[in-house]
């Protein structure tokens, strides 16, 4: 049996979430990783919208026929939560948006994520949620045994040494389904957290945006453009030096460790109090004395991540 990590990505395009279903795709066919499928949760936009995004970015990558499974159209408890302001009207910033050729899954994303895990081996799946937690809380109370065939959930969420972008408090994932994140983080399934406290660090600098709009591919400068209505907003409003790479960094986490790094601790995140909702509070220096829940990441070899980003972009279409 191939020992190369078997992934799966929830995920709601969104640009940077494009960036990242982009980078698994290419790394797919960089030999690296195999990529099962993508299940789609309402965030960034309405789920009708991050599903046909995800569709469409499969048919970016020449994947036309990959298995894009929707799911939660809203979060477990709250009232639904977009962030058009970040990343416009249909999730894809400026982009031309075709009807996509990428068919949609007739099973909901739940019971995909409980069959195909319920039928592999232990350990043997990498779950990447780069958006709301729903579709992944839900998997894991409907049907707590799929932990044992989970080998890491390596998820983009929260914040703790950065401050929140979504509240003072709060990073936007958390935010908007702040239940499904706690049930994750209490599942007993083992978790890699990159919160803002690492993915601030992993910005698009103008020379790593060039880098990209030079490949001599239509993915290259697609992405760049992408990126580059992205970045906007974190310029604008938190005075970033470029658009924070969040989701990358997730998928990029889970296929090299090793240009990542952090600690163990136990993470709860915040779901009473309307001050401080979807709030993580990170055990860092071990004060409870409590067995640590999550790796928690707070840095990130910036250069060598945009290396692999542009490398799996660069062999798409
Ligand atoms: C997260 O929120 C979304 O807007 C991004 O796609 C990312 O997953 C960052 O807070
Ligand atoms: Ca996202």
């Amino acid at each position: 049996m191939s020992d190369k990590i078997r992934l799966i990505i929830d995920t709601d395009p969104g640009q940077d979430d494009a960036a990242a279903i982009l980078m698994a795709h290419g790394l797919a066919k960089r030999g690296l990783i195999d990529f099962l499928a993508i299940t789609t949760v309402a965030g960034n936009v309405p789920l009708a919208r991050t599903t046909e995004n995800a569709r469409i970015i499969c048919d970016w990558a020449g994947e036309t026929g990959f298995p894009v499974y929707a799911g939660a159209d809203k979060p477990l408890l709250r009232p639904p939560l977009t962030a058009e302001a970040v990343h416009g009207q249909t999730g894809l910033g400026d982009a031309v948006l075709h009807a996509p050729v990428c068919p949609l899954q007739p099973q909901h994303a739940v019971p995909f994520l409980i069959d195909t895990l319920r039928r592999a081996g232990d350990n043997s799946i990498t779950l990447c949620p780069i958006g709301p937690l729903t579709n992944i809380a839900q998997m894991l109370a409907l049907a707590p045994d799929t932990v044992r065939a989970v080998k890491n959930i390596v998820l983009m969420g929260g914040s703790y040494f950065e401050a929140g972008n979504m509240t003072p408090a709060a990073e936007f994932n958390f935010y908007c389904d702040p239940h499904a994140a706690q049930i994750v983080l209490q599942s007993g399934a083992p978790v890699t957290i990159l919160p803002l406290d690492v993915t601030h660090k992993a910005v698009i600098t103008t020379p790593r945006m060039d880098a990209l709009r030079r490949l001599p591919n239509a993915n290259g400068p697609r992405l760049a453009a992408l990126l580059q209505s992205y970045e906007r907003y974190d310029i604008q409003k938190f005075g970033l030096e470029g658009g924070p790479l969040h989701d990358p960094c997730a998928v990029a986490c889970a296929v090299f460790p090793e240009l990542f790094n952090g600690g163990h601790c136990r993470v709860d995140v915040e779901t009473q109090s309307n001050l401080t909702l979807g709030a993580c509070v990170v055990d860092w220096r071990n004060i409870t004395g409590q067995t640590p829940n999550a790796r928690w990441i707070t840095k990130v070899d910036a250069d060598r991540l945009f290396e692999e980003l542009a490398e799996s972009i660069a062999i798409l279409p």
